[in-house]
């Protein structure tokens, strides 16, 4: 069995520079935010595993089905050699991809969540002995470096973690992504998809309250990091569907009029009673919308699938 090499492209203390910048800047702001790759340390990443076995969390269920039926058909499609996966936590599905891809001899998962990625890692090399595992702690949404391996190459982007991007993200996001396919490489992503708003909601409101606690995880992680003093009991857990914009969003409403110390910022922060933090969102897709956001960032859609029940989707697609 090769070992598993682990490269940081985050510099350690990258990562408490920039949680400084993005909580001084989104608890300053009007409406307060933070920004969704915070929720994911050690415990995060718990938290979201948990998260993907409950009864109303469909999309992990979903997409798992379409890769069960069509992974045979991706590896026919791609004849992929290397297997790069952004945000790929815990890689739970990715295995169906990575049994199907039989030219396939190195896997890149990238994630900024180093526990997820190393504990995941570890037990691929382990199961999987001929393969190269070469994990990447890294920010997707900046610039990547990718290590030097036999293609084509095949980008896959699960779970549906597109849609926490907001929209103009989302165009930088696909057009770095595009950046990295030479002709012959390919896109597998992963998007869910319009539906019933209660199906929604329920999804990111749980009755076990699962979803809610990974919310206010964020607040714990500022707490640990930033030595602020967020009591996550005095927030509620908020999911609505903004049928506008067709995403659901996520916030930490404040029970009562309450100041948030920030040591390390040095700052002191209001919440009146009833305020409202976004912490994320999750927009979902039709086939039009994502065809054409693909093909702007110079990409062509060639294959959609869903599941049988029409609730998720995988596409893929390749450079123009
Ligand atoms: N692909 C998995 C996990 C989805 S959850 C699945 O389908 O179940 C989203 C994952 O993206 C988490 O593992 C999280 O740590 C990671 N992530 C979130 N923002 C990120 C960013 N900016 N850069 C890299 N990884 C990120
Ligand atoms: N990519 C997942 C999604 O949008 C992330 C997620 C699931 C999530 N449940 C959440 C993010 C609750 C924040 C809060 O479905």
């Amino acid at each position: 069995m090769s070992p598993l090499h682990v490269t940081r492209t985050l510099p350690e203390d990258a990562t408490d520079a920039a949680l400084r910048a993005d909580v001084q800047h989104g608890l300053t702001a009007d409406p307060k935010t933070l920004p969704p790759k915070w929720f994911y340390d050690a415990r995060g990443s718990e938290l979201f595993e948990r998260i993907t076995e409950l009864p109303e969390y469909y999309p992990t269920r979903a997409e798992r089905e379409i890769l069960t039926g069509r992974s045979g058909e991706i590896a026919a499609a791609t004849g992929a050699r290397t297997l790069v996966e952004l945000g790929s936590g815990s890689s739970e599905k990715t295995r169906y991809l990575i049994d199907a891809l039989t030219e396939l001899r190195v896997y890149v998962p990238v994630d900024v969540s180093e526990s997820a990625l190393t504990q995941a890692g570890q037990a691929l090399v382990e199961e999987r002995p001929g393969l190269d595992v070469h994990a990447l702690i890294a920010d997707f949404t900046a610039a990547l470096t990718l290590p030097d391996t036999p293609g084509p190459r095949l980008v896959a982007f699960l779970g549906g973690t597109l849609g926490n991007l907001l929209p103009a993200e989302r165009a930088a996001f696909l057009a770095s992504v595009r950046a990295l396919l030479s002709p012959g490489d390919a896109l597998l992503l992963g998007t869910d998809l319009v539906k019933d708003e209660g199906v929604l909601v329920r999804a990111y409101d749980d009755a076990a309250g699962v979803t809610a606690e990974f919310n206010k995880n964020v607040l714990s992680v500022v707490n640990r990091e930033l030595g602020a003093d967020f009591d996550p009991g005095a927030f509620e857990h908020v999911a609505l569907w903004d049928a506008g914009k067709e995403w659901i969003e996520m916030r930490l409403r404040s029970r009562a009029a309450q100041t948030v110390k920030i040591p390390a910022l040095d700052l002191a922060v209001d919440f009146a009673a009833g305020e409202e933090l976004r912490t994320e969102v999750s927009a979902k897709f039709r086939r039009d919308g994502i065809t054409a956001e693909l093909a702007s960032a110079g990409l062509e859609l060639t294959d959609w699938w869903t599941d049988s029940q029409g609730r998720f989707a995988l596409s893929l697609s390749t450079a123009r």
